[in-house]
């Protein structure tokens, strides 16, 4: 495959100063680049965002992959469960990712029962996703069963990834939280991912996937194997950013290592606010407006809040 033009045939559009035809931005990310790295061996970083702040950090920091995940049901909405979130919960989480990175490639989930009725339903929210949520790619659950919601999908110039093994829409059907894929189910792990592939995927997730089922996987493929919980011969890796920082408290899989402790960093972070409010030591004159702008307006205010007027 030759390498692409950097700039866009029919413009960059709005936004994208400088001479006609200079690409502005720093080159993004695309689907062959993901092949590439699959190809030489090098392991590539997903995490999810769901906000602004969230994705330019990720995406600074070199993240090739972002995805807006159905796990914003339980990280942003509060929802015991990833079903559910609906598509029009998700779309705006999906806009603020898109709109805040210049490279990654951002990929939105499907939610519970938006696409699982019929190849052309899987479409409609596909195609929802793409033209509202300016997303990249959208990822759905299901291997064999959902071959052809893939292939209407991909056709349509919509590019998927998959995601099998544990599969959180389905927790019901699978009795909760279990490793998938053991024994005999490893041959229908690798059945799934083959149809997947064959159906236009570009990647494909595995959850909670014996680690030798997702080398046989990986091995088996052309296009990349992200894992989560399945071992480290996967081309790529994928956490949940609250679960990867430390936001997440409490028992967590087994599988989830944390890089960072932000429960402690946002909660002590709001305990001194609230102590500095509560003794009166914030706002200080450094972050109050005065009416008029000049250096007394500060000395009134302090005079101020000591309780003496100003003259
Ligand atoms: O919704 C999600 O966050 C996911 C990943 C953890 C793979 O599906």
């Amino acid at each position: 495959m030759s390498a692409p033009e950097l700039a866009a045939p029919y413009g960059n559009g709005a936004g994208s100063a400088g001479p006609a035809g200079s690409p502005v931005s720093p080159k993004r990310v695309r689907i062959p680049y993901l092949q590439e790295l699959k190809h030489r061996g090098e392991p590539w970083p997903m995490l999810t965002a769901y906000d602004m702040y969230a994705a330019e950090l990720f995406d600074e920091a070199g993240i090739p992959v972002l995805l807006v995940g159905d796990s914003a049901s339980n990280n942003v909405y509060g929802y015991d469960t990833s079903l559910p979130v609906t598509v029009e919960e998700m779309l705006p989480l999906v806009r603020a990712v898109t709109r805040a990175v210049k490279r990654a490639l951002v990929v939105a989930d499907l939610p519970f029962g938006s696409y699982q009725l019929s190849p052309e339903q899987a479409l409609g929210t596909g195609v929802r996703f793409m033209k509202e949520g300016r997303a990249h790619a959208v990822k759905l659950e299901g291997g064999r069963r959902f071959a052809t919601h893939v292939e209407a999908l991909t056709s349509a110039g919509v590019p998927v990834m998959g995601h099998i093994g544990f599969t959180p829409q389905s927790e019901h059907n699978l009795g909760g939280y279990r490793v998938q894929g053991r024994g005999d189910a490893g041959d229908d792990i690798v059945a799934d991912a083959v149809a997947l592939q064959e159906a236009g995927a570009f990647a494909v997730v595995m959850e909670m996937v014996p680690a030798e089922v997702a080398k046989r996987v990986t091995h088996e493929l052309r296009i990349p194997t992200v894992g989560i919980g399945a071992g480290p011969d996967c081309d790529a890796q994928v956490l949940v950013w609250q679960d990867m920082a430390g936001l997440r408290t409490g028992k967590l899989p087994r599988f989830i290592k944390q890089y960072a402790d932000m429960a402690t960093v946002l909660s002590e972070a709001a305990k001194a606010y609230a102590d500095d409010v509560r003794e009166g030591s914030f706002p200080t004159a450094d972050h109050t407006f005065c009416l008029l702008e000049s250096p007394n307006d500060v000395r009134a205010l302090r005079l101020f809040r000591k309780g003496s007027r100003p003259d």
